[in-house]
């Protein structure tokens, strides 16, 4: 059945979301139930009453989500977590203290009986999140309940980043969209898994595993995400992303591919700075200035991966492969997701 999706425009009142005009409409169509998209400072969540179990039925349909895979539940302020939550580990609390409100996520023991069983897909740890984003943030601080938010797109479809990304997806099979800019930070929060000690990275983010050892040195085991057989995050056994453009990741660009005509469908997602290596008539997308903006490229991708999908003169793009480091571990995962592990070295036509 095709919904009536509301969409409200909230970007004047960031900072003041209690002066927009439907906001206590917003705040009703999710205590009753419904599905709403928000704004966070990562990427746009879906949200529903985490204790409501067939709102959060309904977040599992509207992305055709495979229902083992559990959801972030979203609070605005960590004594919320008193109702389903046994105690938190101090170790727990002193990341939280540094890195809350904002992009990582905590894998707790769940205390059952308040929030829905759908949440957790059976398991029995719960994944939590405090976002910084004004209005995503102010909107949970209204409603007062936790949210259940997965990232607001079509299963399989990369992650929205922008209004317009989250209305391509799911206009018609959702309540309402909030439009509230572009996400600054552009990639999913870091999840990690503090169900056991050391804790484990279970998807990398702009949380680096350095900053959370500046905090509790030694306190991350080693996991490799794109080999490791048995994910720790049951999302990240899925394939995020298929476009239907192939991608191939371009490791190493150093030298002037030769120009051709026969290039003339192909964009080169790569840092501006090496733009004088690609072949003149391809397709050059900027994917940040230069190699080392991490933060910008992981602002972009999403939207730069959208667009690839849009538009029909691209037939094949290569993406720029950055080294492998602690900053640039989250963008090569989701990259390599979404070429489906293709890397080359070099290309020729
Ligand atoms: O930045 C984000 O995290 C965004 C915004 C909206 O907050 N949300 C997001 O949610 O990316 P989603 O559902 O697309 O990804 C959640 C990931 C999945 O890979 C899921 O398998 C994993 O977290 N996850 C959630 N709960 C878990 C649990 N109890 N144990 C293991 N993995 C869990
Ligand atoms: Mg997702």
């Amino acid at each position: 059945m095709k919904l009536e999706t509301k969409i409200w425009d909230l970007r004047e009142y960031s900072k003041n979301i209690e002066e927009y005009p439907y906001i206590k409409e917003i705040k009703d169509v999710v205590l009753n139930g419904g599905l709403v998209a928000l704004p966070t400072e990562t990427v746009y969540g879906l949200g529903a009453d985490a204790t409501n179990q067939e709102a959060v039925s309904k977040i599992y349909q509207a992305k055709g989500r495979p229902s083992d895979n559990p959801l972030i539940v979203h609070i605005h302020d960590i004594s919320q977590m008193d109702r389903f939550i046994d105690k938190l580990d101090p170790k727990v609390r002193q990341l939280m203290d540094a890195f809350w409100p904002g992009p990582i996520s905590f894998i707790l023991p769940l205390k059952s009986g308040y929030l829905c069983e759908k949440v957790t897909g059976g398991l029995n740890s719960i994944a939590v999140r405090m976002p910084s984003h004004l209005i995503g943030r102010g909107l949970l601080q209204l409603i007062n309940k936790p949210i259940a938010a997965p990232s607001a797109n079509i299963s399989g479809r990369p992650s929205p980043t922008t209004f317009d990304h989250v209305f391509n997806d799911l206009n018609g099979r959702i309540d309402g969209i909030i439009n509230g800019d572009q996400s600054e930070e552009g990639l999913e929060s870091t999840v990690l898994d503090c169900t056991q000690y050391p804790f484990r990275i279970a998807r990398p983010g702009s949380v680096t595993q350095s900053m959370i050892e500046t905090i509790i040195p030694h306190s991350i085991a080693q996991s490799d995400f794109n080999e490791s057989a048995k994910p720790i995050a049951p999302g990240m056994k899925y394939k995020h992303y298929s476009p239907d453009t192939p991608i191939t990741i371009l490791e190493g660009l150093s030298q002037k591919i030769p120009d051709n005509d026969k290039w003339n469908q192909t964009a080169f997602v790569v840092p501006k700075s090496l733009s004088h290596y690609l072949p003149k008539e391809s397709i050059f997308i900027k994917l940040c200035e230069d190699k080392d903006d991490i933060k910008q490229a992981n602002h972009l991708i999403y939207s730069i991966l959208h667009d690839i999908d849009q538009r029909d003169d691209i037939v094949q793009a290569y993406i720029f492969g950055f080294e492998k480091n602690d900053n640039t571990e989250a963008i090569m995962n989701r990259m390599l997701k979404a070429a489906g592990n293709q890397i080359v070295n070099e290309v020729s036509l």
